[in-house]
């Protein structure tokens, strides 16, 4: 095992306990815990609404089905999870790749809308906001999906990452800002219409128990997931407040080394949370694989780009050469380790070997 993991989610006897009693208390599932999650949930992110859903990856394709997208197109980055992208497809509608900016978050003047245009799917990649107002000038009038799986507490502008556009999707899988303690999911929203046809779709297409008027799903947050949800959300602030101090370390420490690009600190406008600590680098297999002979996990966020993935290369025909700012973020981005618990001397050990990879004193 590492000596210096790469993520390692914060799990306390107050979420154990909390969990277990949900089990024994509540219903398992649409359990009182899961509407209490889902109300703390849009008042932290400043929504009138938030309908929980079984992972980050229904929660887009749930909205882009409420939002009715199919047999259209949505414009969104080819550098972000295939999640992303996947989600429009189950939704039935085409994914439009637009390339990114040297950050990693989606270029406004890449994203041009068409008639064929449903919406807009820019992601906050790493916790770092997405340029939300030039995106919206590049697409008016059209919806705008916030991919913030990545982006729990993140601000743009004043506003939290999930209450700028129509809809904003999170994931609480185990190693986000913050997490259910297994798979989850949600959609925040001011839009009442939005948030009912979400809750028929997450459950069954129900109207009521035996009646069903939509073709909906079993995406629903279990009550014991809820629960453990309602004491991560309380220490969010904390832990990205932890985060971000770990980045400023990390920065300082890393900011004579030439062949390393760093990530933003953030602006007053666009303040990220860190999901993840990515360096560039020309040499970054060499780098990985230096920091892994001596105990430190990396990681690869991410190796291929969406449109050259097997499954989109065979169904959309894309290949190398198709999206270049990704392809090179592909090629050159590495994930250094970046939890809450990480102590500050682990931060520093990981700096002394990356300038000892480059040949300076660490
Ligand atoms: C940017 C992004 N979008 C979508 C997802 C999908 O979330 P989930 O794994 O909960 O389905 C993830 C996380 O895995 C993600 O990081």
């Amino acid at each position: 095992m590492a000596r210096i993991p790469l993520a390692r989610p914060v799990i306390s006897e107050e979420m154990v306990q909390a969990m277990a009693q949900a089990l024994r208390d509540e219903r398992l599932v649409m359990g009182e815990s899961v509407f209490r999650f889902e109300d703390e949930f849009a008042r932290y992110v400043g929504t009138d609404h938030a309908v929980s859903v079984s992972s980050g990856t229904d929660a887009l394709t749930l909205a882009m089905l409420a939002m009715n997208v199919r047999a259209r197109e949505v414009i969104t980055t080819p550098f972000s999870f295939v999640a992303t992208a996947t989600s429009v497809v189950h939704a039935g509608a085409t994914p439009i790749f637009a390339d990114v900016l040297a950050d990693g978050n989606i270029d406004p003047s890449e994203v041009m809308p068409t008639r064929d245009t449903a919406a807009v799917l820019p992601v906050h990649l790493y916790g770092n906001p997405a340029r939300m107002d030039e995106i919206a000038e590049a697409a008016p009038n059209v919806r705008i999906i916030e991919d913030a799986c990545q982006a729990h507490g993140a601000s743009y502008k004043g506003r939290k990452c999930g209450a700028i556009g129509d809809a904003g999707c999170f994931s609480f899988y185990t190693t986000k800002n913050m997490t259910v303690g297994g798979d989850g999911g949600m959609v925040t929203t001011n839009d009442e219409r939005l948030a009912n046809d979400l809750r028929k779709l997450r459950d069954c297409g129900r109207v009521s128990r035996y009646e069903h008027d939509v073709f909906g799903f079993t995406s629903r947050l279990n009550t014991a997931n809820a629960a453990f949800g309602r004491v991560q959300l309380r220490h969010l602030d904390e832990w990205n407040e932890r985060r971000r101090a770990l980045a400023r370390r990390y920065s300082e420490r890393l900011k004579d080394v030439m062949e390393i690009k760093l990530p933003t600190l953030g602006t007053r406008d666009a303040v990220p949370v860190f999901h993840l600590f990515v360096v560039r680098c020309d040499d970054r297999d060499s780098l990985a694989r230096y920091l892994g002979e001596n105990g430190v996990e990396t990681a690869v966020h991410y190796p291929i780009p969406i449109h050259l993935q097997p499954a989109y290369r065979d169904a959309y025909g894309f290949a190398r050469g198709s999206y270049p700012a990704s392809e090179r973020m592909a090629d050159t981005a590495l994930s250094l380790p970046l939890f809450p618990e990480m102590e500050e001397g682990q931060v520093d050990e990981v700096c002394r070997l990356v300038i000892e990879h480059y040949g300076g004193k660490g």
